[in-house]
């Protein structure tokens, strides 16, 4: 199937936001260490940027899990691919995800976090579709809402490429 893919946000206005979001972040967690803790691949480029733009004590971990197949619907079963390598026991914990989609990727996780005795737990957001939402999730900082479109770059995949967009991106596809 065919497509192609128009610019939604710019390498520009993702700079600015993160920015912001830094900014509110640093202040919200001032005096504490931040436990931030990446899911792959997609938050890779949010996660190195907004990190860099936080003042204060920050520590890193990287998981990943999959809820999505080779296709752009979920498949509804989150599995765990990549665990953490830090325990998360007593820690500020703040799960940086690339997109909220139905919601169950993070309800998931944050029962993980929960279970394995997280101090306190925050959701940062690049993307949320809160049109697309099957389970109740709201995310703590959130980047963008945007439209239920599927979009890639950034991070983003549509069947592991596009990710090295610098900017966000709608796929059309062709009908
Ligand atoms: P959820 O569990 O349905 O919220 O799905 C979240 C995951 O689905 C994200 O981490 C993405 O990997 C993937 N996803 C959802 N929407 C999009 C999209 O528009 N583009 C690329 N990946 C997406
Ligand atoms: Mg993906």
């Amino acid at each position: 199937m065919g497509y192609t893919i128009s610019t939604l946000i710019t390498e520009e206005e993702i700079d600015r936001r993160v920015r912001e979001l830094g900014a509110q972040i640093s202040k919200d967690y001032e005096g504490k260490e931040l436990h931030m803790i990446c899911i792959l691949k997609g938050a890779c480029f949010f996660m190195t940027d907004l990190a860099k733009r936080i003042e204060g004590t920050v520590t890193f971990d990287f998981m990943s899990c999959s809820s999505y197949g080779a296709g752009t619907v979920s498949s509804g079963v989150v599995t765990i691919e990549k665990d953490l390598e830090e325990p998360v026991e007593g820690k500020d914990i703040m799960i940086v995800e690339d997109i909220i989609d139905t919601g169950r990727t993070l309800s998931f996780l944050k029962q993980v976090m929960e279970e394995k005795g997280a101090k306190s737990i925050k959701i940062c957001t690049l993307l949320d579709k809160p049109d697309r939402r099957v389970v109740p999730l709201k995310s703590d900082y959130v980047g963008f809402v945007i439209p239920d479109e599927f979009v890639v770059g950034y991070g983003l995949d549509f069947d592991q490429v596009h990710r090295n967009l610098p900017y966000i991106g709608i796929v059309n596809f062709e009908k």
